[in-house]
């Protein structure tokens, strides 16, 4: 059956000293604790061979935040999947709406991404999700329709069963305007119906589909509590350990 995750997305935020800070917090809040959910934190780059040393990753799952499209060679400033993968981590967020938004990511660039990141051995997060107009318009269903089959349904069973999917409306990232439960619940439903016509049931049933957008712990046990939601991704509130131990411990 599918897993229930929380995975914390930091974003481009703390320093070295100040990542494996709080990623000791989260480590030593989870060293007693019997989640309902699996835990993992996405942190930049530079963190991940130093978090690597200092957590147990049989409790806490380690990720990046993106990889290159490309496995090696001239591409100046890019880090690969196998960089990523050489630090011990084993998640790569894939597809974020800023990637898409602020780095001209596309489903073709997410493609070869997403085949790096299996060569590796990552797991994918991969993010979906529409623009506030796209909600406004109705287009909605539509867009994250087109954004998985884009990006991903090229993809054997096996593979696809691999995928953590990650809907994440861009209106509600950062904005504090959460999607209700309902919206959340509506959206998931779809998503799962869509791979289910692709793939099967038993796929579909198994495939993880967290939620992401202005999660907190005082709205992470509503959402949680629907059916298709299995989680969520968070930004703002995996930066500090106690907001997002209260959104783990929003399963119960
Ligand atoms: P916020 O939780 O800060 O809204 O960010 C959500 C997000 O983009 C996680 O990937």
């Amino acid at each position: 059956m599918r897993k229930n995750i929380v995975a914390g997305n930091w974003k481009m935020n703390t320093t070295l000293p100040e990542g494996v800070k709080l990623a000791k917090e989260v480590n030593a809040a989870l060293a007693n604790a019997t989640p309902k959910c699996d835990v993992i934190i996405a942190v930049p780059f530079t963190h991940l061979a130093s978090i690597n040393e200092v957590i147990d990753k049989s409790k806490l799952g380690l990720g990046a935040e993106n990889c290159a499209d490309h496995r090696s060679g001239a591409y100046t400033g890019e880090v690969s999947a196998p960089m990523v993968a050489s630090t011990g981590a084993t998640y790569v967020i894939l597809g974020h709406s800023e990637r898409r938004q602020y780095y001209g990511e596309t489903s073709e660039t997410l493609k070869e991404k997403v085949a790096l990141a299996f060569e590796s051995g990552l797991t994918p997060i991969f993010c979906i999700g529409e623009v506030l107009e796209e909600r406004e318009n109705g287009t909605y269903f539509d867009v994250v329709k087109a954004q998985i089959e884009d990006a991903l349904f090229h993809l054997s069973a096996e593979d696809f069963s691999k995928i953590i999917l990650a809907y994440e409306p861009v209106w509600a990232i950062g904005t504090g305007k959460t999607a209700t439960d309902d919206q959340a619940q509506e959206m998931h439903s779809f998503i799962r119906n869509v791979i289910a016509e692709k793939y099967g049931k038993e796929v579909a049933d198994n495939t993880s589909i967290l939620y992401g957008g202005s999660c907190k712990p005082s709205n992470a046990k509503a959402l949680f509590a629907k059916p298709d939601v299995d989680g969520g991704l968070i930004g703002g509130a995996s930066l500090d350990a106690e907001s997002f131990m209260g959104i783990v411990n929003a399963f119960e």
